[in-house]
């Protein structure tokens, strides 16, 4: 028994190419209180979502082993894109169980969409993959998909422009030829996105569901953990919080996408 509360004292490691992995974390957080987390925000590589597959599944890699060096129980991969290009390799060479985001926000999508027309928006990488479409079809072969990349959400958010009459404009000119399809649900397929989510209902209306995948994903992690008998039991969860660059900014910005304030942050070279 003792032993066993050992192991699963082990933290959850976590990692994005930056900021963005933060929205899941703070998910997993409030549904997993007591579970220790350790994130990786690779700031020196970001953004991932113009970068070739073969790139970012590199960095995927290095950061992913420098967590399981850290001991972690599991691994998410808070990051659409490196979902996308990644995740199949990673579940090969990493020997610690691993989820992306995309499965997670493709089942939600799927319990929610009555019309059976599904949007995604993402970075061009995870757009370029269809790995959304992919997943989506594999449960219902019905289900048409419309993706649009959306490259200019990820600096409005990091700049803090996540309201006001500039980002409706632009969100609108983007997303209009989905509105135009008539999809009833619209997937955040960024972890950038949810800091734009009330901005997006705004200008495409209370009657397109918007699913962010940060609250299913952190579901998804509480089943793996109560499958594999992982679940930590006991006392309040620590957080540690490492980057491939300048602490300082990720603590000031991090904060925000973490919805709470980070103390610490430590640079290392993978
Ligand atoms: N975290 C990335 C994603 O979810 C967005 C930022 C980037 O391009 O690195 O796809």
């Amino acid at each position: 028994m003792q032993e066993n509360q050992t192991k699963n004292n082990r933290a959850i490691g976590i990692f994005d190419s930056g900021f963005g992995g933060l929205t899941v974390m703070s998910a997993i957080s409030k549904l997993l209180p007591k579970e220790n987390l350790i994130y990786f925000g690779d700031s020196a590589h970001v953004p991932y979502g113009s970068k070739s597959k073969k790139v970012v599944t590199e960095f995927s890699t290095d950061i992913s082993k420098f967590l399981v060096k850290k001991n972690v129980k599991m691994i998410v991969i808070a990051c659409n894109t490196a979902s996308a290009y990644s995740l199949k390799t990673l579940k090969k060479v990493i020997k610690v169980p691993i989820i992306g985001v995309i499965e997670a926000g493709s089942v939600v999508a799927l319990q929610n969409t009555k019309n059976k027309k599904v949007g995604v928006i993402g970075t061009e990488g995870t757009v370029k993959s269809n790995a959304y479409a992919k997943e989506i079809k594999k449960h219902n072969k019905k289900i048409n998909c419309f993706s649009k990349a959306c490259p200019l959400f990820v600096p409005l958010v990091e700049e803090g422009w996540n309201s006001g009459k500039i980002t409706e404009d632009i969100i609108s000119v983007y997303l209009k030829e989905l509105v135009d399809k008539k999809i009833d649900t619209i997937i955040l397929g960024c972890t950038h996105y949810p800091l734009l989510k009330d901005t997006i209902k705004k200008v495409i209306g209370k009657n397109i569901n918007i699913i962010d995948s940060a609250t299913a994903v952190a579901t998804a992690v509480k089943n793996l953990l109560e499958k594999n008998n992982l679940l930590k039991e006991k006392g309040k969860g620590r957080y540690e919080f490492y980057v491939s660059d300048d602490p300082e900014k990720f603590k000031k910005l991090g904060s925000k996408f973490f919805n709470n304030k980070i103390n610490k942050v430590t640079k290392v070279e993978l």
